[in-house]
């Protein structure tokens, strides 16, 4: 049997050789990954080591990005964002930004552009994201910028899901959000990957990814340094190594 993570494994994202960068500043030096239908990832790495300049790569936001994504086998490396969302790639980007003035209706109907253009399947989606997140019941007209955090990081969500991705893409969705909030995002993406969705996730904290992911990729300067099951990572000392590194207190 083929490892999960080895290449022509019928990964639905399949990452070669990614490099990316802001003008002339190269940040994302050949990067490889590997995610599976019904499987979460987690990407981690201290502050500044390219994570977040890898999902906006792979989903389309980064320009000049070199190398190979593939969603289901195609293609979508120098492809407009809009038509890496349309090929089925969905980035939550950090802090969930949402539409503050719209409302959360609207916000959500934002995410079905792409994709849904008839309005039975518009609403189908809504209920789908409010059975996910019951705290957004009944609160669809409230402006959204009324939302405690963790609601809007829901809705940030939702209008991803909206899109009906084959593959998620999460940069830090717990960031700033009190434990229980915590909870809630979690138990939604486990909900999700136990549907069948490939996702892929950005966090700071190694206990919490570990814990939802079933492998991990830890990256240091814009290069993967390490790579495992979440398992048997949860144990190598490199990894709190490589992610605290010595800026531990640089943020307290
Ligand atoms: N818009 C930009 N223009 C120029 N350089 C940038 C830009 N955004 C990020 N960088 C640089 O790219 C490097 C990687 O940043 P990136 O945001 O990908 O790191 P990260 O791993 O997501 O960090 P964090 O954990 O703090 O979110 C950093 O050195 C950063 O200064
Ligand atoms: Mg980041």
């Amino acid at each position: 049997m083929t490892a999960p993570g080895a290449p022509g494994n019928g990964a639905v994202l399949t990452v070669d050789g990614l490099h990316a960068g802001y003008g002339a500043v190269a940040v994302v030096h050949g990067v490889a990954l590997r995610v599976h239908a019904g499987e979460t990832v987690c990407l981690l790495g201290r502050n500044g080591a390219g994570k977040t300049t890898t999902m906006l790569a792979v989903a389309g936001a980064c320009k000049g990005a070199r190398g190979s994504v593939r969603i289901d086998g195609r293609d979508v490396v120098g492809l407009a964002p809009a038509r890496v969302a349309a090929a089925g790639i969905a980035l939550v980007p950090e802090g969930h930004r949402i539409f503050r003035g719209l409302s959360v209706g609207e916000n959500l109907r934002i995410g079905a552009f792409l994709r849904r253009r008839d309005s039975r399947a518009v609403r189908q989606g809504i209920a789908e994201v409010i059975d996910l997140f019951p705290a957004l019941r009944g609160r669809e007209h409230q402006v959204a910028g009324e939302l405690s955090g963790g609601e809007q990081q829901m809705v940030a969500l939702g209008q991803a899901l909206m899109a009906s991705p084959r593959a998620l893409l999460l940069d830090e969705p717990s960031a700033g959000l009190a434990p229980m909030l915590v909870e809630a995002i979690y138990g939604a993406i486990e909900r999700l990957r136990q549907r069948g969705m490939a996702i892929l996730v950005v966090e700071q904290t190694v206990d919490r990814a570990l814990a939802a992911a079933s492998r991990a990729y830890v990256m240091e300067g814009g290069r993967i340094v390490l790579e495992g099951d979440s398992e048997q990572l949860r144990h190598d000392g490199r990894v709190e190594a490589v992610v605290l590194g010595g800026a531990v207190s640089a943020d307290s």
